[in-house]
């Protein structure tokens, strides 16, 4: 089937020409959509690339860093800063923003970004991504940290590319979410998916159930609800996914329905949730909600959460509108004690989510 061919290039000037700054955010775009194709030749080398493997550095995060992590954040900076279309970037990989270095020209858009998303995956051939988020930058000065703490719903661009086995790019500008797949033999993101929608309802969630003893009782709830399948309130079987690489999860919601979470939990007090705001959670929470989906806390929408650090975490919740909306119920019912009838049989002597064997 045709689609006509247009091209990142065409949709993101055709789409921002009349925006002011729109010419310079398309332009960040391609730059952006460039990166991505870089990363992605990049990655189909897989072993041959000899870039596989973990490095002896760890991240801000205290995570052990894969060499592939240094390399993709090298090759977006690499892409994007020269343009003179961004002040400064953050990234998973960097501890701290980083302006753009002179003598390169400084605009007005800060990238934040992670740049190999689900890297726990790479020496596994499992499908991985980059995700980026583009907020404006509103002074002249170099960009500090501060600049970077804005809400979610101020964002002007949001994307992420999954490497799967096709690249494709999924891309909102803030007029709906659009897929882009990857032409190898001419090198162009060609619109293949316009206008994306997530159905309303679904019978299929992702959650990583090893934490279970951490989790809330609303999520507890919903997650056990659904586990009873036809047998249970829900009244129809649910199917469950976990492949551990967001991006791969996000997809599937956008091309097929369903719910994903990485809900608060109580592992580390520190930490309420796994996923990072501002490169992980509001891009996608920005990609899902201009699909028609839903994207929350549990108890907020994730798009009006002002970050407080530029590596924050936060509980993610993301999806079918239906979903999503029933889980806040649930929290907002728990937050009310009102829930007692429904949680209460999930604590009896036998269970598995007795509060004692939560501590
Ligand atoms: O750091 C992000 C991430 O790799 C996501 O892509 C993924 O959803 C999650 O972490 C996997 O976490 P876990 O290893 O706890 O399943």
């Amino acid at each position: 089937m045709l689609y006509g061919r247009t091209t990142l290039s065409k949709f993101v000037i055709e789409q921002l020409h009349a925006t002011p700054g729109g010419s310079d955010l398309a332009a960040l775009l391609i730059d952006v959509g460039a990166s991505i194709k870089a990363i992605s030749a990049l990655l189909r080398k897989g072993e041959l690339g000899g870039q596989l493997g973990e490095l002896d550095s760890r991240n801000v995060q205290g995570e052990t860093q894969k060499a592939l992590d240094v390399v993709t954040n090298d090759t977006v900076l690499q892409y994007c800063e020269w343009g003179g279309h961004l002040a400064g970037t953050a990234s998973e990989e960097m501890e701290r923003v980083r302006a753009v270095p002179g003598p390169m020209r400084r605009g007005r858009h800060l990238l934040a970004f992670d740049p190999l998303d689900g890297s726990g995956n790479i020496d596994l051939n499992v499908a991985v991504g980059t995700i980026f988020s583009v907020l404006r930058h509103g002074r002249d000065a170099p960009p500090e940290e501060a600049d970077f703490l804005q809400p979610g719903v101020r964002q002007v661009a949001a994307g992420y590319a999954i490497y799967g086995p096709s690249t494709v790019l999924v891309l909102t500008v803030g007029a709906g979410t659009h897929g882009f797949t990857l032409d190898r033999e001419i090198g162009n993101f060609i619109l293949t998916h316009p206008h994306l929608r997530i159905p309303e309802q679904t019978s299929e969630f992702a959650i990583n159930t090893s934490n279970e003893r951490f989790w809330e009782p609303p999520v507890l709830r919903y997650v056990a609800e659904c586990k009873a399948g036809a047998s249970g309130v829900r009244g129809r079987d649910f199917n469950m996914r976990w492949i551990a690489s967001m991006v791969a999860e996000v997809h599937r919601i956008l091309m097929r329905g369903g719910v994903f979470m990485y809900p608060r939990d109580s592992r580390d007090p520190a930490r309420p949730g796994r996923l990072r705001l501002l490169y992980e959670a509001s891009p996608m929470a920005m990609v899902v909600e201009q699909a028609g989906g839903m994207a929350s806390t549990g108890r907020e929408r994730l798009l009006e959460v002002v970050p407080g650090t530029l590596h924050q975490r936060i509980p993610v919740i993301l999806g079918s509108r239906e979903e999503v909306a029933r889980i806040e119920d649930y929290h907002r019912d728990h937050d009310e004690g009102a829930d007692l009838p429904f949680v209460s049989p999930l604590f009896n002597a036998r269970s598995l989510f007795r509060p004692e064997a939560q501590a």
